[in-house]
């Protein structure tokens, strides 16, 4: 079934997902609390198609069709109308989303779906702030959702088999591939298993088992890994990463899920990573 659908939020992932949508010839709402972030997302969007038609891969006839299928809304109630589908990316605060998730529930008509994009919050906390919670289900995209592949479609206890299926079926009309996560649980699959795994990577880093270059070419090469464990986590944002291992380490209460203690030393010494260009590695700007 063709879905209708609204995007909720128009920073760096609501911006993708209304790229991705608009990409993959579906017509897409896309509403934020700022309406210049909107414009701003269109810009980005905008620019990234020129650059597509620059190198042959788009026409600039489909470059300004795709843009056609991005309608800015003032906000959520004008773009709920006839909507069958909504997809909240704002951020990630439990009171900010709870607002946005009664506004949809109030707006939307019965049958239309409310996913959220979240990274971390509960699926089922959220669905308790509507009057249909079966309706409610994760869809967590991954950055930038128009090159990464991968949607996890997360069940929330009430979450209905039809609203998963749903999900599903609007993943694959994006050209993406979900995986059912069966259970509502902190990191869902991806998250739940790199966390731990960046943690040993630092681990071996601060017993000087090797060098940070010798630990990224060892799992670049010896498990074909496209990118080292310590690039990546300098690529994220090492601040990010020890903020999801404390919230893990919380809600587990298991001491395999703490972060080692040189993280939060880097952390705490300004070696964050990402744009201040220091974590394990120096990274330009515009890496
Ligand atoms: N950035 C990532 O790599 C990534 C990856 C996967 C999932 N996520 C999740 O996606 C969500 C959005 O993250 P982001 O990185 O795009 O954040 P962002 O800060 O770039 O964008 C958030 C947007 O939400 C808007 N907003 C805030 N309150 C609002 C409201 N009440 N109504 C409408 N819009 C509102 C802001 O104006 C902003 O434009 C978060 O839940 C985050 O955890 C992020």
């Amino acid at each position: 079934m063709g879905e209708t659908l609204l995007v909720v939020g128009a920073g760096q992932m609501g911006g993708g997902i209304a790229h991705l949508a608009a990409q993959s010839g579906l017509e897409v709402r896309l509403a934020d609390l700022d309406p210049a972030q909107v414009e701003r997302a269109i810009g980005r969007i905008t620019k990234l198609n020129q650059r597509s038609v620059e190198k042959g891969r788009l026409t600039s006839e489909e470059a300004a069709a795709l843009i056609g299928r991005i309608k800015p809304v003032p906000d959520v109630r004008a773009g709920a109308a006839g909507a069958s589908f909504a997809i909240e990316a704002v951020v990630e605060r439990v009171e900010v989303k709870q607002a946005v998730f009664s506004e949809l529930d109030a707006q939307l008509g019965e049958d239309a779906v409310i996913a959220t994009n979240t990274s971390s919050i509960s699926i089922t906390q959220l669905a308790a702030s509507v009057r249909h919670p079966d309706r409610v289900v994760g869809m967590h995209f991954f950055n930038p959702p128009v090159v990464m592949k991968l949607v996890e479609v997360i069940r929330g206890l009430p979450t209905a088999d039809r609203t998963v299926a749903r999900a599903k079926a609007l993943a694959e009309a994006m050209g993406r591939t979900p995986i059912e996560v069966k259970k509502d649980s902190p990191g869902f699959v991806v998250n739940r298993i790199l966390m731990p795994f960046l943690a040993e990577a630092v681990k071996v880093y601060a017993e000087g088992l090797a060098s940070p270059e010798d630990i990224d070419t060892a799992i670049r090469l010896g498990l074909n890994h496209p990118m080292g464990p310590l690039t990546l986590l300098d690529f994220t944002g090492i601040d990010v990463c020890l903020d999801v291992m404390d919230y893990f380490h919380h809600e587990f209460g298991e001491a395999a899920y703490a972060p080692p203690v040189e993280m939060r030393r880097l952390v705490r010494a300004g070696r964050v990573g990402k744009k201040a260009g220091a974590g394990f590695y120096d990274y330009p700007e515009e890496a």
